[in-house]
């Protein structure tokens, strides 16, 4: 039996390179050597974003024509639909009757948000339960392993914390204890140099085009201290570099060599790097393109996946009332 993974990812926009690198890369890995279900959280968007719900649909299939284009195989993988499968709201139920309420008051990522988020109202019972929505989706298809970005291990953190007061409750071995799979490339930064999202427009989206991945890596900044041609650049805190580092790791030698005898501007290599990347998302698209022009396919790959994790899914409800004698 191959260990199993879940992971998701919210319909919020649309898929950036950092999307790319952070996560998508690593699913295309995983799904040769695990059971792995991936899954499009939706309720988990609505949590947030209840007050314009206007984008969550588009996105959702947005989202999912990316995933298939990069290489999600659903050959290998399971891909569905959150809001599809309504076994997550019964567990997330069930686990909100035995959270108790100051693990989640507690929780980092929730008092960050409270602090950090001015401009949606997130002051609401819904998004303090966030967290248990997700670990009833990891619990649910009992995963071993959930690949998940850094700022993600309190929610892991608490999924272990509400597996084990349930089982010990009951008193019946159901749930798993998952961990995380951190990705292992660094963060990409954004054009600006902050964290590549779409709140600080600072992204380069899977479905850009050729001429504006160019016009937007030529506003990247570049080393701070190089400011003529001839100025020898440092190419370790240049931003520019890093994404050669993690696109083109081939061309490092060459491209710091340059830099730092200062024998190739930082418009030349901008555009080299443009060119590199427009390569590497060009084979992305021309497939995004195809898939498009075929949307009886994509659905039929979403009712494929939404019948595999619904009879997981169902199972382990049915394990759990058991054990609760429902
Ligand atoms: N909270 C995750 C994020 O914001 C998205 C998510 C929802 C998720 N359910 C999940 C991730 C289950 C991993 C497993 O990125």
């Amino acid at each position: 039996m191959r260990k199993i993974i879940l992971s998701g990812m919210r319909p919020t926009g649309k898929l950036h390179l950092g999307h790319l690198v952070g996560a998508l890369d690593n699913w295309i890995k995983l799904q040769e050597e695990y059971q792995c279900f991936f899954m499009v959280a939706d309720w988990h968007a609505l949590m947030s974003e209840y007050e314009n719900t206007s984008e969550i649909s588009e996105n959702i299939t947005d989202n999912v024509l990316d995933w298939l284009s990069v290489g999600i195989d659903p050959e290998k993988s399971v891909i569905f639909i959150q809001s599809e499968v309504p076994e997550h709201l019964k567990l997330y139920m069930i686990f909100s009757c035995l959270t108790p309420l100051g693990i989640l008051e507690r929780c980092p990522t929730y008092k960050e948000q409270m602090r950090e988020v001015k401009m949606r109202n997130l002051n609401t019972y819904g998004f303090l339960g966030y967290p248990v929505l997700q670990a009833a989706d990891i619990l649910l298809y009992k995963a071993d392993k959930v690949p998940v970005g850094k700022d993600q291990l309190p929610h892991l953190e608490l999924t272990r914390e509400i597996a084990r007061l349930f089982n010990n409750l009951y008193k019946k071995d159901i749930f798993p204890y998952p961990d995380a799979i951190l990705t292992q490339t660094p963060k990409l930064l954004g054009l600006d140099g902050r964290k590549m999202s779409k709140s600080y427009l600072n992204t380069i989206n899977l479905s850009d085009t050729p001429e504006l991945i160019i016009k937007k890596i030529s506003t990247m900044f570049t080393d701070p201290k190089r400011i003529k041609l001839s100025d020898k650049g440092h190419p370790d805190t240049c931003n520019v570099f890093s994404y050669y580092s993690t696109f083109v790791p081939r061309l490092n030698n060459e491209v710091s060599d340059w830099c730092m005898k200062a024998s190739v501007g930082c418009t030349e290599c901008k555009r080299l790097l443009a060119g590199n990347i427009i390569s590497k998302i060009t084979p992305i698209q021309q497939k995004r393109a195809e898939l498009g022009k075929d949307k009886d396919k994509v659905r039929k790959i979403l009712d494929a996946g939404r019948e595999k994790a619904s009879s997981v899914a169902s199972q382990t409800i049915e394990e759990a009332f058991k054990a609760m004698n429902l």
